[in-house]
């Protein structure tokens, strides 16, 4: 079994683009990234914290829009509104979920898509469906870097993608298929979802349920993409597998934490670079 390292790819890709922020300083450019957080889910806080940090480290500016869970969608349309008309930001991101009196769609179709560096709004969206150029959600894209990274083939392969979001789900499938792999999407109402992921070469999951890919539920030899992350009541971080488990049977895997999460942010990094360079 070889463990998929994203930490360390992920520090890879930092350290080249550390040297973009300062090719593009030398042209007396700063990239800039502007992140709206509403309300006060912790486990938003510690990923714009992650995000913002990430940012300090390659040189990136970055600028967090904090707002109360009870904001006016209009304040937040605003708000996004001045930053589509900054020069100083190049990329724009609304951390997810939104509170529930909001319209998340409203929100995201806001967002000049030039600057949408999260890939969420329905221009990139379906641009990526019909594999055209366009800003691609962090997650999914990170997960293709890693299979980049370790040479792992997907055309014609049997990906079975547990978890059909926006967010990973459904932008993780458009990359497969545009890779030309076979894919089979997987979600809440999916009956027997083991005949499925049993039938897989490659199994991604990312739902937030620990536990809930089983050594019984991959084949000999799987190659093993865990996005799910779940804090435990001991306080342990874990993803949606069976790591100890399912890692005896996988040719593959990725490590939670360590895996997935770091590419997430490598790839926002990237995707501010690029919004920069537009
Ligand atoms: N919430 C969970 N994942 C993400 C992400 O990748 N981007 C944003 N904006 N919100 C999220």
């Amino acid at each position: 079994m070889i463990l998929l390292d994203g930490k360390k790819l992920a520090l890879k890709i930092q350290e080249d683009i550390k040297k973009d922020v300062e090719l593009l300083k030398q042209a007396s450019i700063t990239p800039g990234l502007a992140v709206i957080m509403v309300g006060d889910d912790p486990a938003s806080r510690v990923y714009v914290k992650k995000k913002a940090e990430a940012c300090k480290e390659v040189g990136i500016y970055s600028v967090v829009h904090e707002m109360p869970e009870n904001i006016k969608e209009d304040t937040i349309v605003n708000t996004i509104k001045l930053m589509n008309e900054n020069d100083s930001i190049n990329g724009i991101l609304v951390q997810l979920p939104l509170p529930e009196h909001i319209n998340q769609t409203k929100i995201l179709e806001t967002i000049d898509p030039k600057k949408d560096v999260d890939g969420f709004h329905p221009f990139n969206m379906g641009r990526l469906f019909l594999d055209l150029e366009s800003f691609v959600p962090c997650t999914p894209l990170g997960v293709m870097k890693i299979f980049e990274e370790y040479e792992i083939d997907l055309k014609g392969k049997n990906v079975c993608v547990v978890g059909a979001s926006n967010i990973v789900g459904k932008p993780m499938s458009a990359l497969l298929l545009n890779a030309f792999a076979t894919v089979d999407i997987c979600h809440i109402y999916t009956k027997n979802l083991s005949e499925h992921t049993n039938r897989a070469d490659i199994v991604i999951v990312g739902v937030g349920k620990a536990g809930l890919i089983t050594e019984d539920m991959v084949k000999e030899g799987a190659i093993v993409i865990d996005i799910g992350i779940n804090r435990l009541d001991n306080g342990k971080l874990v993803g949606d597998v069976d790591f100890e488990n399912v890692s005896k049977k996988c040719s593959y895997i990725t490590p939670v934490p360590g895996g997935v999460g770091p590419m997430t942010i490598a790839m926002l990094l990237a995707n501010t670079i690029k919004a920069t360079k537009l």
